[in-house]
Parts: structure tokens; C-alpha cells; sequence
């Protein structure tokens, strides 16, 4: 059977298949379970420094093509209220990746030290939430503010500092590199790409606030096209994100130059159960193909000829 063990930015993980964060909850037994279900590793919602209730209802509008459109507005309780969850993930065994957001870099440094101290493997930070005001890509969008935000996180934590970036911009690659100059262990791409849905009988748009994200099956050739650019031009690792529902959708990213793998769209079409399919089928999807591991595979289709 082939090897799907994988070291992240020095993180170990068993498969590379993680939890992309916000789609399971944010609770530690939700977590718990992904990881129990076979995920390599978990990463939390994103959590600020205050509590924050989201938006409106509806914040979420389901496509048929396995999608979805979302604008939550980032709920969350607030790190004060997180450790224990943190806590109870750890206690299961999970391997968790705390994901963090905020609007400008010394807010950034200090929840991620925060978070840091709940002994979480590493941090993820959303610098691409593509409908927050003054958050995640609006703070994410622009390589200086990139490059100044991650330096402060690395400065302020030990442990590997992962960057979710942004497909809302003309130079995915540039944002990876300005994360790269900062110290960033690694790069996780992509995020949601910014769209509408407009409710015609209402005349207006369909989620409560307006533009959300879209995520799901469509968005996966973007998604490779950006861990394909991205791999051309940085040497730290990059995550693939973005409608992965089959191994095959995972080998994809991770022949496109991905080391690991979010998932999320494909968690809340088919359940928590979708890991122990995707771990079981990339296997056996390697071993059909005469690839010894996962890691053999990594860019590979950057080293074949057209
Ligand atoms: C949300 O909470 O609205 C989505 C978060 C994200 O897209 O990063």
C-alpha cells in the first residue's frame, strides 16, 4: 500500500487530508470526531478576539453541483472562550491547526500567541474570508500587508505559521511569495472566490449579506491552477484547497505541487465519514498508478513533459 504520511512544515501527519476550518463546527468534539473519522489533522474555525455572533440568516445557499455559497461573517466565541475546546480536540489525539483572523497585524501576533499557548501543531491564518469588512482578503489582498502581518505571527510564536491566501487577486503566486519573505512555514490556497446569487422573486440578493463566497466542485480547477503557480514560485510548502470530493480531485492538487490537502464543501455533502473514503481511495489510487507515496507524487505533473 502506498505511504500517505506526509510532514507539513515540519508538522507530522498521517494522511494529507486535513479539516479546512469552519466547515464542521468549531466545537472540540466536532473536531474530534473529524479526526476520528480519519482526517490527518483538524483545523478550527477562525477565531478572533471578541465574540462575534455572524450575520443574518440566510448565510448559506446550496448548489446543486455540490457547492455552496457562504457568507457566515465569521461567527465564533472569541479566544477567551476557546481553550477548552482547543483542549478537548487535543485530548482525542486530534492534531489540530488553529486557524486565527483579525484586521491588522499587531491584533494578528496577539491572538496567534494565544492560540500558540493552547498547544495547538500550527497556526493558519485567514487573510482571505472574501466578504468580511476590514478582514481576511481585504487585509489579505495586498503582498505588503501579507508580508507584515505574517512576520509579526512568526515573531510571535514557535510553531509553524501556515498563510490562507486568497484567489481574489490577478497574482496568487505574489501573495505566496510575500508569506515566504515573512517566514510563513507554509501556504494554504485557496478560500472561497467572492460571488452572488440574486433571489429574483425577492429582488434582492439571496444571502442576508449580499456577496458570500463560493466553494464546491467549480471552484476546484482554480484552485489547482493557483497550487500549480504558487509551487513555480516559492520552495515552502502549499495546501490545496478547493472542491476536493475524490481522491482523485486530491491527487490533482497534490500533483499540481500540494503537500497536504483541506477539505470542507465535500464534509457537508456526504459527512464526516468522506475521510476514511478519501484515505481508503488515494491509496488504492496510488498503488494503481505505481506511485510509491504521497510524496513522490508532490509536482509531479510539473516534471513530465507536455
Ligand atoms: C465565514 O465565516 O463567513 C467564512 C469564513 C471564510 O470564508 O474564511
Amino acid at each position: 500500500m502506498a505511504d500517505l504520511k506526509v510532514t507539513l512544515a515540519g508538522i507530522p501527519l498521517r494522511n494529507p487530508f486535513l479539516l479546512a476550518s469552519g466547515i464542521w463546527g468549531e466545537s472540540g468534539s466536532s473536531l474530534a470526531g473529524a479526526y476520528a473519522a480519519g482526517a490527518g489533522g483538524v483545523i478550527t474555525k477562525s477565531i478572533g478576539r471578541e465574540p462575534r455572533p455572524g450575520y443574518p440568516n440566510p448565510t448559506v445557499v446550496t448548489f446543486d453541483q455540490w457547492g455552496f455559497l457562504n457568507a457566515m461573517g465569521l461567527p465564533n466565541p472569541g479566544i477567551e472562550s476557546y481553550p477548552e475546546e482547543v483542549a478537548t480536540a487535543r485530548k482525542s489525539g486530534a492534531l489540530v491547526i488553529g486557524s486565527v483572523f483579525g484586521p491588522d497585524a499587531a491584533e494578528f501576533a496577539d491572538l496567534a500567541g494565544r492560540m500558540a499557548d493552547l498547544g495547538v501543531a500550527g497556526l493558519e491564518l485567514n487573510l482571505s474570508c472574501p466578504h468580511a469588512e476590514g478582514l481576511g482578503s481585504e487585509v489579505g489582498q495586498d503582498p505588503a500587508d501579507v508580508e507584515e502581518i505574517t512576520r509579526a505571527v512568526v515573531r510571535a510564536v514557535k510553531i509553524p505559521v501556515i498563510v490562507k491566501l486568497t484567489p481574489n487577486t490577478s497574482d496568487p503566486a505574489g501573495l505566496a511569495e510575500a508569506a515566504e519573505r515573512a517566514g510563513a512555514a507554509a501556504v494554504s490556497a485557496i478560500n472561497t472566490l467572492r460571488a452572488l446569487a440574486i433571489d429574483v422573486r425577492l429582488r434582492r440578493p439571496t444571502l442576508a449579506h449580499g456577496l458570500g463566497g463560493l466553494s464546491g466542485s467549480a471552484i476546484k480547477p482554480i484552485g489547482v491552477a493557483c497550487v500549480w503557480q504558487i509551487f513555480e514560485r516559492v520552495k515552502i510548502p502549499v495546501i490545496g484547497v478547493g472542491g476536493i470530493m475524490t481522491a482523485e480531485d486530491a491527487l490533482e492538487y497534490i500533483m499540481a505541487g500540494a503537500r497536504a490537502v483541506e477539505v470542507g464543501t465535500a464534509v457537508a455533502f456526504k459527512g464526516i465519514r468522506v475521510f476514511g473514503d478519501l484515505v481508503r481511495d488515494l491509496g488504492r489510487l496510488l498503488d494503481e498508478l505505481g506511485i510509491a507515496s504521497v510524496n513522490d507524487a508532490v509536482g509531479m505533473a510539473h516534471r513530465v513533459p507536455a
